[in-house]
This record gives C-alpha cells, sequence and structure tokens, in this order.
C-alpha cells in the first residue's frame, strides 16, 4: 500500500515537474520573443531599451571595457532577434557603457583556445555581426569610447557609426599574435579602402576620433556629453521616415556593393517597384500632393 502511494507520489510530481517546466518554457519563449517585441528584456552583459521608435542596446560590462565575451555575443544575438520581430522599432543605437565602447573580443577567454574553439569563437563572433549587418533596420554606432579589434569590427557592422570625440579605435590583433576575426579584415577594407585597412591592421595602431573621421571610418565627431543626444536625434530622423522605404534602401545598398553595377541597379529597381505595393508610398506622396503632414505606418 504504501509503495503504491510513494509510486503514486513520485508519478504525481513527475507530472507537476513537467507541467512547471513546459510553463517556464512557454514563459521564456515569451520573453524572448519579447512578449511582442515591447518589454525590455533581461540580460547579464548588455541592456536592450526601446524608447518610441528607436531601441537602445548598450553593450554593459564595463569592467572588462565591454570586451565580448561568447556569452555577450549570445546576448547580443538574443536582442537583435527581438529587435528585428519587434514592428515599431524603426532604427537602432548601438553603444557602451562606461569608457569603452567595446574593447574587443575577450581576451581572457581566447588566451588557451585551440584552433577548434577558436575557429568556433570567429564563428559565432561573425554569424552575430553579420546578423546585424542584415537587420532589416538602420543601426547607429554611438562609439563612446575604445572601439578596439572586435569592437572596432563591431561598429564596422553598423550602417552609421558617430564618434565622441574620445573614441579611439584600431584593430590590435596582430600584436595579440591573431588576425581580426570578426569581420575585420573584410568590412574596415570596404569603409576606409584597402590601403589604410592594411595599413591599420598590419600596424595595430590606435587611431583618435578625429583621424577616424578623416579617413571615413566615422561620419561624425561629437562632445562625449552630446553623443547620445546627437545619436538619438539622428535615429529618430531616420524613424521619421518610411520604415519599409528604409529598410529596402539599406538591403539595396548592402546587397549593391558587392555586385556588379548592372545587377546592383537591377535590384534597385526591384526594390523601387516593391515601394509602390506600400501604404507608406500611397500615404508619403498623397500627403506631399495634398500638402500636409504624413503619418506613415510601416506598412
Ligand atoms: N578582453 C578582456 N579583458 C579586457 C579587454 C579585452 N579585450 N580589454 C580590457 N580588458 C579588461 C582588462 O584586462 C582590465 O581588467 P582587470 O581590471 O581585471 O585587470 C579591465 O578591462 C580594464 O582594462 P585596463 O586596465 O587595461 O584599462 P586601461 O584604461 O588601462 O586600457 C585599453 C584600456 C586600452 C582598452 C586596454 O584595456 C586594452 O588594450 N585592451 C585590449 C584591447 C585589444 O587588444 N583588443 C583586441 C582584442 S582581440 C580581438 O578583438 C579579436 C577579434 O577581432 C575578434
Amino acid at each position: 500500500m504504501l509503495r503504491y502511494i510513494i509510486r503514486n507520489e513520485v508519478k504525481t510530481s513527475i507530472i507537476f515537474k513537467c507541467i512547471c517546466d513546459i510553463i517556464n518554457n512557454t514563459l521564456l519563449m515569451l520573453l524572448l520573443k519579447g512578449l511582442g517585441g515591447r518589454s525590455n528584456m533581461e540580460f547579464k552583459n548588455i541592456i536592450l531599451e526601446k524608447d518610441g521608435n528607436v531601441a537602445l542596446l548598450t553593450i554593459n560590462r564595463p569592467k572588462a571595457m565591454n570586451a565580448l565575451n561568447s556569452e555577450t555575443l549570445k546576448e547580443i544575438d538574443m536582442a537583435i532577434d527581438n529587435i528585428a520581430e519587434d514592428e515599431n522599432v524603426y532604427a537602432v543605437i548601438l553603444t557602451g557603457a562606461g569608457k569603452a565602447f567595446v574593447a574587443g573580443a575577450d581576451i581572457t577567454e581566447m588566451k588557451d583556445l585551440n584552433t577548434v574553439e577558436g575557429r568556433k569563437f570567429g564563428v559565432l563572433g561573425n554569424k552575430v555581426f553579420r546578423k546585424l549587418e542584415k537587420l532589416d533596420k538602420p543601426v547607429i554606432a554611438a562609439v563612446n569610447g575604445f572601439a578596439l579589434g572586435g569592437g572596432c569590427e563591431l561598429s564596422l557592422s553598423c550602417d552609421i557609426r558617430i564618434a565622441s570625440s574620445k573614441a579611439k579605435f584600431g584593430q590590435p590583433e596582430v600584436g595579440l599574435g591573431i588576425t581580426p576575426g570578426f569581420g575585420g579584415t573584410q568590412r574596415l577594407a570596404r569603409v576606409v579602402g584597402v590601403g589604410m585597412a592594411k595599413q591599420l591592421i598590419y600596424t595595430a595602431q590606435i587611431i583618435n576620433a578625429e583621424e577616424a573621421l578623416r579617413i571615413g571610418l566615422v561620419n561624425k565627431v561629437v562632445e562625449p556629453d552630446k553623443l547620445l543626444e546627437e545619436v538619438k536625434n539622428l535615429a529618430n530622423t531616420i524613424a521619421a521616415n518610411a520604415p519599409v522605404a528604409v529598410r529596402l534602401c539599406k538591403a539595396a545598398i548592402n546587397q549593391g556593393i558587392q555586385c556588379d553595377i548592372d545587377t546592383a541597379v537591377a535590384y534597385e529597381a526591384e526594390v523601387f517597384g516593391e515601394c509602390f505595393a506600400t501604404e507608406d508610398q500611397k500615404e508619403g506622396m498623397t500627403a506631399f500632393v495634398e500638402k500636409r503632414d504624413k503619418t506613415f505606418k510601416n506598412k
């Protein structure tokens, strides 16, 4: 009898645990989806906030100069998914907490990696940065401080870079015995030209914000205390335009830059045509003709 009761209790507790697990998993999935994308998710190494149509993603490991370890990369990956699913986010700002934007990939984590592990870490970083680059919303890097190695590469995965006058940029990897691993050998050359990219990468030289502006690595340099205000204004200016059109512009520029001009302009014609299937094109042009303010719906 006692055995029967115990067995039944065990069964009940297993069933109870299963139900709890299902509820927990469902809650976690809802959390990851951001309950429709609007809730602020809880992370350990990053902060994701939303204000109106703009998301602000802050890398938040100031004690380690926001160095990117695997955990932080995975959190960034989840945040990108959340932002991608939130149809009310039209523009994204990426910045760092404290005196660094991001001082690179985490050297402590990388120090003892073997070839296979090193490749895996590089693949993870590249996967996340490529996802950010392909995110169908414009991303502005507000570079508040050190943007070195993986940090410079993270900024290069954004559409626009605005720097504080205190920012410092560089690819110091060869000084550590490695190559840039999160896209630096590819994107830096595309942004500042092959010769300048090779010079920066081969010398591991750290440059200041003014030099970054001179070589076209950043679009603008502003005083540190004005950086977020400046970037938020820029994000809101972008967000006030038709979101679908901005998204298609990003896709056209990113695709077109990688192929020959005939293919590129054919792609542009495609996306141009697509605009005429949107409500926002009707709204934008009707508002112009009727000389009234426009209200875009991201449709
Ligand atoms: N990884 C791990 N920890 C880092 C780090 C990094 N990339 N950058 C800084 N930190 C840690 C420091 O070890 C230190 O930790 P402790 O307090 O526990 O000692 C803390 O952050 C503060 O750093 P510092 O004391 O060095 O601060 P500083 O103001 O004197 O110097 C700095 C700042 C110039 C950014 C300096 O920290 C530095 O040179 N960091 C390394 C930059 C670098 O080489 N980045 C490239 C990494 S490799 C890479 O990114 C590969 C890739 O492409 C994927």
